[in-house]
Parts: structure tokens; sequence; C-alpha cells
């Protein structure tokens, strides 16, 4: 199965690092989003994430000014009918997946590879909402996805051996290495990762300690380069409580509980580095706790 043309669905934080790989391996892009807002900033964020890598000569300019000229953006998803692959990483919610995969698929040709992003949403149960179970499947990369090694493949119940092998292939093409995962809520890297994220929300809402003792007890105790409450804000407060909910409900153990304080930074709208403000408040010079 050849793949060249590449669409991705979501230009957020993940949107733009996955286009921002994909032009860099020689992949021709088009990115959509329903913000163009989004999509502007993407790009933005694509040319300065390259340029960095040219000033540490990781790549060279005619690289980077190729990677960018294979990159399109478009707020038509019908732009994406000409592709080969599509991975969708937009917003983590179900209901958004779904509609944009209904509206997506009578754009795209019958060979179309379809994949999700998603952290923890069942691959199968959006596989069945698609035109094409069979070549559907999870397609999940880490953050920040230039920097990241791992790309996790979930297979859905339905994915065929051809649709597989052709995401491994992409994978190895991208310099990066997979993880093969079933597709359980959350999957591998999640089900670990954010319990604990979910339990240093707990230690901090308890009062054992306070952000910036969490974190660094968890950086210098582990050995971990980034603190829990700083990673969760790098990630997403409402991805977190997104994939906290997944668990809880697809596993039905209460050991997944969603700490009520992850729900209320939620509810304020302090969503983490995204949104300015979460455990810490980045809005100064200095990331400062916010508790
Ligand atoms: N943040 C992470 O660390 C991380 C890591 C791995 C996977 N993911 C997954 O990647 C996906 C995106 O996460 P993110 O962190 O980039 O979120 P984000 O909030 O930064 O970006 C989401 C983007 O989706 C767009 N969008 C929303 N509805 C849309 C629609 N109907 N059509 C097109 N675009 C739409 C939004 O405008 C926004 O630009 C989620 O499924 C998330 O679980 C996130």
């Amino acid at each position: 199965m050849d793949i060249q043309r590449v669409g991705i669905v979501g230009a957020g934080q993940m949107g733009n690092g996955i286009a921002h790989v994909f032009a860099l391996a020689g992949y021709d892009v088009v990115m959509t989003d329903i913000s163009q807002d989004s999509l502007d900033k993407a790009r933005k964020l694509i040319d300065r994430n390259l340029t960095r890598q040219v000033s540490r000569e990781k790549i060279s300019q005619a690289d980077k000014d190729t990677a960018m000229g294979r990159i399109s953006s478009t707020m038509q998803l019908s732009d994406l009918g000409d592709t080969d692959l599509v991975i969708e990483a937009a917003t983590e919610r179900e209901t958004v997946k779904t509609a944009i995969f209904e509206d997506l698929v009578p754009h795209l040709k019958p060979t179309t590879i379809l994949t999700s992003n998603t952290s923890s949403i069942s691959i199968t149960r959006l596989a069945s909402r698609t035109d094409r179970p069979e070549k559907f499947m999870g397609f999940h990369f880490m953050n920040p996805v230039p920097v990241m090694q791992l790309v996790e493949l979930i297979r859905g119940i339905a994915t065929d051996k051809e649709t597989f092998d052709a995401c491994h292939t992409v994978v190895e093409r991208l310099g990066k290495t997979a993880a093969t995962a079933e597709d359980f809520p959350a999957f591998i890297v999640n089900r670990i990762l954010m319990p604990m994220i979910n339990e240093a929300v707990y230690t901090l809402y308890e009062g054992v300690g306070n952000v910036r003792s969490i974190d660094m007890a968890m950086k210098l105790g582990t050995n971990h380069p980034m603190g829990p409450l700083e990673l969760a804000d790098f990630i997403g407060l409402d991805t977190c409580l997104a994939i906290m909910n997944v668990l809880h409900d697809g596993l039905a153990d209460t050991k997944y509980r969603p700490c009520p304080l992850l729900t209320k930074y939620v509810e304020a709208g302090w969503l983490g580095r995204k949104s300015g403000r979460g455990f810490y408040d980045y809005r100064g010079d200095e990331p400062v706790p916010t508790r």
C-alpha cells in the first residue's frame, strides 16, 4: 500500500507536531481544523520548530523549506479526498471524533486508511462508525511529536493485517519506533501514566504536598524528566480528565475515579500550558504554582 498524501484533522498541539514529522519524512500533508486560528498557529509553530532544528544542525535549511512546502491547510474536510492516510487528532471527545469520521468518509477513496490519535477512546467503537472498520486503527503519537520516539499502534477488532503493516511501515519511515497495543481503554502508555498523574492531583487535593513539592519529589525521587503536575499541564488538563473518564467508564473500577480537583481546574478553563494556566501559571516569565 503506497502512502504519499496524508490528511490530519485537528491542528492543535498534536496535529501540528504530526504534520511536522510527516512533512520532514517526505509525505505531502493536508491539515484541517474547524478553527482558522488553529491552522494559522499550527503553521507558525511548525515553522518555528523546524527553524530550531536547523539551528541545532539536525536538519538543513533546504530540508526545512521543502517540508514547509509540503504542508497545506484547509477548513474543508472534502479537501482530504485524495489522501492515502488520515490521522484524526481533534479534541478528545467521542462525539467530536465520530462526527468528523461521518462527515469525512464520503469524500475518501475506498483505499484510504483512517486512523485516530486518540489517547483513550475505543478504536473498535470509532471504527464501527465508519464504512471501513478493517482499514481503521489507532495511531497514537506522544507529545511533543518531533521529539518523542514512540508511536503506539492500536489494532481494533476488525483491523486487517494490510492496514496494520502499512501503518507500521509509515512509523519506520518517520524514524520512530512502534509499540503495539490491544484496544482496551487508554492502551498502554496512558493506562499507566494517567492514574499516576491523577494520583499526583489527589496528593495535592489532600494536602500531602504542594505543586512544587510533588513535582520536585517525583523528578528527583524517581528520575522523571518532568514532575506529574508539570506533565499534566503540558498534556492538557482537559485531555487528562477525558482519559481518566474513559478509564473509569471503560474498566468500571473506582481506582480510576478522576480527582475532583482535576475536574475543578478543567471547569475553570485552567487547562495547562495551552490556556496559559493550570497547576502552574504561565503568563509571566517563569511558571508559578497555582497551589
Ligand atoms: N496532548 C497530548 O499530550 C496528547 C498526546 C497524545 C495524543 N493526544 C490526543 O490527540 C488529540 C488532540 O489533542 P491535542 O492535545 O492536540 O488537543 P488540542 O486541544 O491542542 O487541539 C485539538 C484541535 O482540534 C480541533 N477540532 C475540534 N473539533 C474539530 C473538528 N470537528 N474538526 C476539526 N478540528 C477540530 C480544535 O480546533 C483544536 O485545534 C486528542 O485525541 C488527544 O487525546 C494528545
